[in-house]
Formats: C-alpha cells, sequence, structure tokens
C-alpha cells in the first residue's frame, strides 16, 4: 500500500458500560493531536434499513427474530463501502458497536446459535482492534434506569453479558477488555493509548476480513 491506511477500532460492551461517551472522547482527542478521524455507530439509523431497525427497537413494529438479525447485518453491509474509502483515504474510524453487538443480541434469544448468528457477518472489514468494556450489572443500574426500547431489561442484558463472554474466547479477534468501572478519564487514557499503537501497528498492513 503506498500511503498509510486508518484503523477500524470497535468498541464493545452492555449497555451503559461508556461506550459512546468513549468513542466521542478518542475521536475529540485524536483529532486534537492533528490525526485523522471519526465515530461511526451501529445500528445506523439513518439509512432506510436504520428506520426499520429504529421502529422496531422503539417498538413501533415488530419482526421475526432472524429477519431483525438480517437486517441489522445489511445495516452494517451497506456501509462497508464508505468503511474501506474512508480507512484508505487514512482516516481512522471509531465504531460504537459492530458484529460482536449483533452475534450478542440475537444469540440471546431462545434457539439461536452463535454459529448462525456469524454468519451473516462473515467477511465485513475486521476490527484492528476491539474495547470490551466491561461493567458487572449493579455498577451498570448505578449509571441510570433503562430506557423503554426493547432489549433494555435486565435478564435480557445478562444473556447478552453471557453471548459477549463466549466472543470474548474468539482468539482471531484482537480483544482489549477493559474494566469500564474506572472513571471516564482514567478509561479514555488507556483507550487512546492502545489505539494510538494500534493506529501505528496496522498503517501499512491490508483492511482484514472478519471471521474468514
Ligand atoms: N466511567 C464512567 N463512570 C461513570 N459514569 C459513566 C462512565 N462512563 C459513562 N458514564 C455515564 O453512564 C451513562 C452511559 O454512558 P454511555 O457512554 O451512553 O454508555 P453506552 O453507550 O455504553 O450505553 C451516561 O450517563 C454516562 O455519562
Ligand atoms: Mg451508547
Amino acid at each position: 500500500m503506498a500511503c498509510r491506511r486508518g484503523a477500524l477500532i470497535v468498541l464493545e460492551g452492555v449497555d451503559r458500560a461508556g461506550k459512546t461517551t468513549q468513542c466521542q472522547k478518542l475521536v475529540q482527542t485524536l483529532r486534537m493531536s492533528g490525526k485523522s478521524a471519526e465515530m461511526i455507530r451501529f445500528p445506523d439509523r439513518s439509512t432506510e434499513i436504520g428506520e426499520v431497525i429504529n421502529a422496531y427497537l422503539d417498538k413501533k413494529s415488530d419482526l421475526e427474530d432472524h429477519t431483525v438479525h438480517l437486517l441489522f447485518s445489511a445495516n452494517r453491509w451497506e456501509k462497508v463501502p464508505y468503511i474501506r474509502r474512508r480507512l484508505e483515504q487514512g482516516v481512522t474510524l471509531i465504531v460504537d458497536r459492530y458484529a460482536f453487538s449483533g452475534v450478542a443480541f440475537t444469540s440471546a434469544k431462545p434457539g439461536f446459535s452463535l454459529e448462525w448468528c456469524k454468519n451473516s457477518d462473515i467477511g465485513l472489514p475486521k476490527p484492528d482492534l476491539v474495547f470490551f468494556l466491561q461493567l458487572d450489572p449493579f455498577s451498570a443500574a448505578q449509571r441510570g434506569e433503562f430506557g423503554a426500547e426493547r432489549y433494555e431489561t435486565s435478564d435480557f442484558q445478562t444473556a447478552v453479558q453471557q453471548r459477549f463472554d463466549h466472543l470474548l474466547l474468539d482468539a482471531s479477534i484482537n480483544w482489549k477488555v477493559i474494566d469500564a468501572s474506572q472513571s471516564i478519564e482514567d478509561l479514555h487514557s488507556q483507550i487512546r493509548s492502545y489505539s494510538e499503537d494500534v493506529m501505528e501497528l496496522v498503517a501499512r498492513q491490508p483492511i482484514g476480513e472478519l471471521w474468514k
């Protein structure tokens, strides 16, 4: 590759672990130090598929479970040309949730295997680094009440956490598990440091393919 590419860095974790807070801070800090960085989030509710997902999450519509899973996956695939283009332009992308959330949420439902759930995301651009913000349900509860969206119940979130625990065993992924009970600033300095290292490391490497 002639030019340096950006890194694909994902933040995952249960509800209220601090993903959005840390994504925003990371992009801000990277930019202030002169680096090219941008935040994206999944689901991306701004697309046509995203609108369908949004109505489902708001409980304004009901959809069959396999269908919903595939829509969340399609919502990532529709963004792939953009992701590749930006990475190749040297922009580091900080991603608020990715395929791991997709797999953890659907496989927490009865009758879904991890393998089936991973299938539709095989071949997505592979993250160079995935932070998993680990937070126990008690600490998460202290950060506020659940909202009214679908999936925002403690039983379901516990099941999601168990599915994440399985995914964390996947050695093909560059996981960095972080104790999310720390202060926002302490978390940020660790996340920033790991991110800057990986940006340097992958700048001249090709973009990988997830689960291939
Ligand atoms: N390290 C932290 N310590 C205490 N509260 C936090 C921390 N990080 C985020 N919060 C607060 O917890 C809530 C959830 O944070 P958010 O970043 O939206 O989490 P997520 O995107 O993972 O659901 C927000 O009110 C946020 O201000
Ligand atoms: Mg969030």
